[in-house]
Order: C-alpha cells, then structure tokens, then sequence
C-alpha cells in the first residue's frame, strides 16, 4: 500500500464535517480474509446470488461473443471466484482470451493466480496490482476488450464518484468492447440492513479492519473498543451505509502523535455506502454514460442482476 496517499485520505476524511474514510482501504490480507468470511454469512445474499446468475448465463454471455479474441480485464476481482465459470466456458469457446484481475489488494490477487493455475491452467493470466484510477493499459491490438466489475462495487461509488468512473471507463474501452456491471437489486429493506448488519458481527469487525489499519500502518493509537459499528439503509436514495461511532470523546494520534483528530461523543465515521439500484435505473445509467445495454441477467429471486453494455 502507497503510504502517503492513505495517510492523505485518513487526514482528510477525520478532519471533514462529517467525519468519512474512503471503503477501498478495507481491503489489506485481514480485510479481504473478512469480507471472504462475509461473502459466506446467510445474510450476505449478494455473492451467491450472482455467482448463480454468472453461472446460469455464462453460456449465454459467451456465445455473444464468438466473432472476437478477447481481454478480459476485471476490476476489483478480489479472489475472482465468482468469475470463474464465466472464464472457463470463454475458454471453451474461444481459444484465444487473457485474463487481467485487477485489484488494490496484492495479496488477494497472489491468492487468485495460485487457483487460476490449478483450475484453469490453459487460461493466460496477468494480474495488475492497481487502484482502477490509476490503471494503465497498453494500447490493445485485435484483442477486443471486455470490463468486468461485478459483486456491487459500484454500489460503494458517489454521483462523484461515477461521473469519474464511467470517464475513465469511456477512455479505457473502444467501440465495441463490453462491459459486464453486476448490482444488488432493491428489496426489502430488512433483507438489505440484515446483509449489512450480520448477528455474527463479522461487518462490524471488516469495519473495525479500517482503524486497525490506521494503527498499525499510520501510527495511530485508536481504541477500537470505544468505536461501535451502525449499519442503516435509506429507501429513497437506496443506500446502505457504515458507520463508525465513537462512544466517548476522545483525541487520538496519527503518525505518532504528528497529527491529530478529536472526536466529540457519539460521533460518526461515514466508511461506507453500498447503493442498491433498480433494472430500469440501470438501462437509464447505460444511456447517460455512453453504452447500450444489451443483455439482462437475474437470479430466480431477482436479487441480484448482472447486466451487458456495449461501447457505443
Ligand atoms: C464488495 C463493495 C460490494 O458493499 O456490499 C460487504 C462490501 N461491505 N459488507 C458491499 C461490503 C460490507 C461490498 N462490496
């Protein structure tokens, strides 16, 4: 991890009114083992059901795209199992496909090339460490390229936010190339604060991950004891957020004591949103960011959509 820009991001986000911390700094080797452990929780629906809807299509996915060699560049793959049966059955079809996970967390990747190589060992496979905005790719040849950026990790963008990804992404992608967008569907709201808000606690500890963090890599002496985790969702703007609340007031130290932030009682760390979206919102978003969207797929319980846009 770059240590000046995630001290940078701590500093500015304590000492913003209110208090936020960016949610891509979750993921260290403890935070992705966390959200692995998450991903298992019966609350958490969001990963099995798009691991069922990859793999009740991908049959239908890939033969759209037979009249091509492509790249397939994912971001924020994680430990990339979901997209596996989605790679193998490319594979079968088509002989000539390079696989790029790209993740801000080395380690997950480390962990994703090690199965890859046992699973399908035939599959090219050349994993980029990056964070998306920061992502460089070389000019592709006849390669069409196809995006993949799956498990709602759009869901934890701003307005902010994807204005600036879906820029980048227009100048990433050519006429042509696809992009495959998978978002948690709207629900009912006790089924989405639930996912969030596990009896087990494991959200509150991939939370807590974040201060632990700022202590060990930052200098930072938190007493993550006195921070309690509160998850809620808002039906209007179809968001669930994170936060963390400090119990008592207290002054704490970043980079031994050469900075620090205060914290009134009861006050609140924005760390994360997930948004939730619904089918129709999605089409609307592919028009307003210069794609057509092709395809559709959802879960049997409508969960959970995986959705095809293409380059216009
Ligand atoms: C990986 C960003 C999609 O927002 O649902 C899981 C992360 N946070 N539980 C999500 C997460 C709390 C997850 N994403």
């Amino acid at each position: 991890m770059n240590k000046p820009s995630f001290l940078k991001d701590v500093l500015d986000g304590l000492n913003s009114n209110p208090k936020t911390l960016p949610a891509k700094y979750f993921y260290n080797e403890k935070g992705d083992q966390l959200f692995q452990q998450i991903m298992k929780l019966d609350s958490y629906y969001l990963s099995r059901a798009e691991a069922e809807v990859l793999s009740t299509y991908s049959k239908a996915i890939a033969s759209k795209m037979q009249d091509s060699s492509w790249e397939i560049i994912e971001l924020g793959a994680g430990d990339g199992s979901k997209t596996q049966t989605l790679l193998k059955v490319l594979l079968e079809q088509q002989s000539d496909v390079i696989y790029r996970p790209v993740d801000i967390s080395a380690a997950v990747l480390d962990q994703l090339k090690k199965r890859l190589a046992k699973n399908l060992p035939q599959l090219p496979c050349d994993p980029i460490a990056s964070d998306y905005f920061s992502l460089k790719l070389e000019p592709s040849s006849q390669q069409k390229r196809l995006f993949l950026f799956l498990g709602s990790n759009l869901g934890n963008y701003t307005q902010k936010g994807i204005l600036a990804f879906f820029s980048l992404l227009n100048e990433l992608l050519k006429k042509g190339d696809q992009l495959i967008l998978g978002l948690d569907l709207i629900k009912d709201p006790n089924r989405i604060l639930n996912a969030y808000n596990d009896k087990e606690k494991v959200t509150a500890e991939f939370n807590f991950n974040l201060l632990r963090r700022i202590n060990e890599e930052l200098g930072g002496n938190f007493d993550i004891s006195l921070f309690q985790h509160w998850a809620t969702y808002e039906p209007v703007l179809q968001e669930a957020r994170s936060y963390l609340i400090s119990k008592e007031e207290r002054t704490y130290e970043i980079d031994k004591g050469k900075y620090t932030v205060h914290f009134n009682a009861w006050e609140a760390i924005h760390v994360e949103t997930s948004k939730k979206y619904s089918a129709r919102q999605l089409a609307d978003l592919a028009k307003e960011n210069g794609f057509e969207q092709t395809a559709e797929y959802q879960d049997k319980k409508g969960d959970f959509i995986d959705v095809v846009w293409a380059k216009l």
